[in-house]
């Protein structure tokens, strides 16, 4: 639906020349919700805005979509090309005197049709976004996510191919966020709409994307299925995002701090982390009774990405140490990743 090749976007100020994209080429298949994951000022929002040439890339680059280079299609020509993908933002960005109804319809009224067919249209949109009983009203009558709401029904309004969200739920707090997050699922599944979500929240990505690019200085660091990327990261930038949101990685902390753990001679301090399909907390007690370990559970932080579990534990194993040696072992074999932080 989308290929990117060789996008780069450079800006000058004055003497001072940002790369804010460096030659990035990814492809973003029919129907898929793909995630753009970065830090701050990594060149996320850039790249997207090349895709409906909000930003025309620097020359050498190509943007296709469904199969047209529109990187050759003339100005007047981007009206059409904006028509067939659209965009939702942190801000929402609604027109502040019109009512959500208002707002939805006027993407409705260049498209010559008649005027109770877009009234029409618009409250069906409204009701896709379950927003129908607030048609009348303004937008600082409503709460953050019914704006996001509103702004999606206005952004489908044109029935495009590709929805862009950047960083759609990044102002909403995380119940709000999740209910958005569905309303996407739900709209890339009923109306098969190819979306692409530009985040800085990895939840957003773990929820609803299949594929993920990570960026960092304008560069694509990595790229791949998102079950893939977060179970084996194999980038510097992908495992600070990851580590940074799981509790996981204070292991170390506490290995390191003198006093916090008061391990007995023979005890090991682990983090075992679930790097595979097919791992499960059972594995943990299955260890125990087969080779008379205990394992004292400190945290474990296990999340579901589509539909397999990534996580893992960090506890202190205690036994006698050939038992724990096998233990860990027969871990190892189980897909688990283990790493011993502290010895007894
Ligand atoms: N119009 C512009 N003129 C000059 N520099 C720009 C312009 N737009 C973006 N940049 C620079 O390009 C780089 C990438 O910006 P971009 O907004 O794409 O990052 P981002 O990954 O979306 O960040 P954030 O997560 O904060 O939204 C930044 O260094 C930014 O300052
Ligand atoms: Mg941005």
């Amino acid at each position: 639906m989308i290929r990117l090749s060789h996008i780069s976007k450079t800006y000058h100020r004055g003497k001072d020349v940002i790369k804010a994209v460096d030659d990035v080429s990814l492809e973003i298949k029919d129907g898929e919700i793909y995630g753009v994951i970065g830090f701050s000022g990594a060149g996320k929002s850039t790249l997207v805005r090349c895709i409906n040439l909000l930003e025309r890339p620097d020359k050498g680059g190509k943007v296709e979509i469904d199969g047209e280079d529109v990187t050759l299609w003339p100005d007047r020509k981007l009206r059409e090309l904006r028509s067939g993908i659209g965009m939702i933002f942190q801000h929402f960005s609604l027109m502040p005197s019109r009512t959500a109804l208002e707002n939805v319809l006027y993407p409705l009224r260049w498209r010559g049709i008649p005027k109770p067919r877009q009234l029409e249209r618009a409250r069906e949109l409204l009701k896709l976004v379950e927003l129908s009983d607030r048609e009348n009203n303004y937008p600082r009558e409503l709460s953050g996510g019914q704006k996001q709401r509103v702004a999606i029904a206005r952004a489908l309004a044109n029935e495009p191919k590709v929805l862009l969200c950047d960083e759609a739920t990044s102002a909403l707090d995380p119940t709000t966020t999740g209910e958005i997050l569905q309303l996407l699922k739900k709209l890339n599944s009923d109306l098969g709409i190819t979306i692409v979500v530009i985040t800085h929240q990895l939840n957003v990505v773990k929820d609803i994307c299949s594929r993920v690019a990570v960026m960092e200085h304008g560069k694509l660091v990595e790229e791949g299925d998102v079950f893939r990327v977060f179970s084996n990261p194999r980038n510097e930038v992908t495992r600070r995002f990851i580590s940074a949101a799981t509790p996981l990685s204070k292991a170390e902390q506490m290995a390191s701090l003198p006093g916090v753990l008061h391990l007995q001679p023979g005890e090991k301090f682990v983090r075992l982390t679930y790097t595979g399909p097919g791992v499960s907390e059972p594995l943990i007690s299955a260890a125990s009774n087969r080779f008379m370990i205990t394992m004292n559970i400190l945290f474990a932080d296990v999340d579901l990405v589509e539909g397999a579990p990534i996580g893992g534990t960090v506890g202190i194993i205690s036994g006698e140490s050939a038992r724990i040696e096998e233990a860990l072992d027969y871990m190892r074999q189980k897909n688990v990743k283990v790493e011993v932080l502290a010895n007894g």
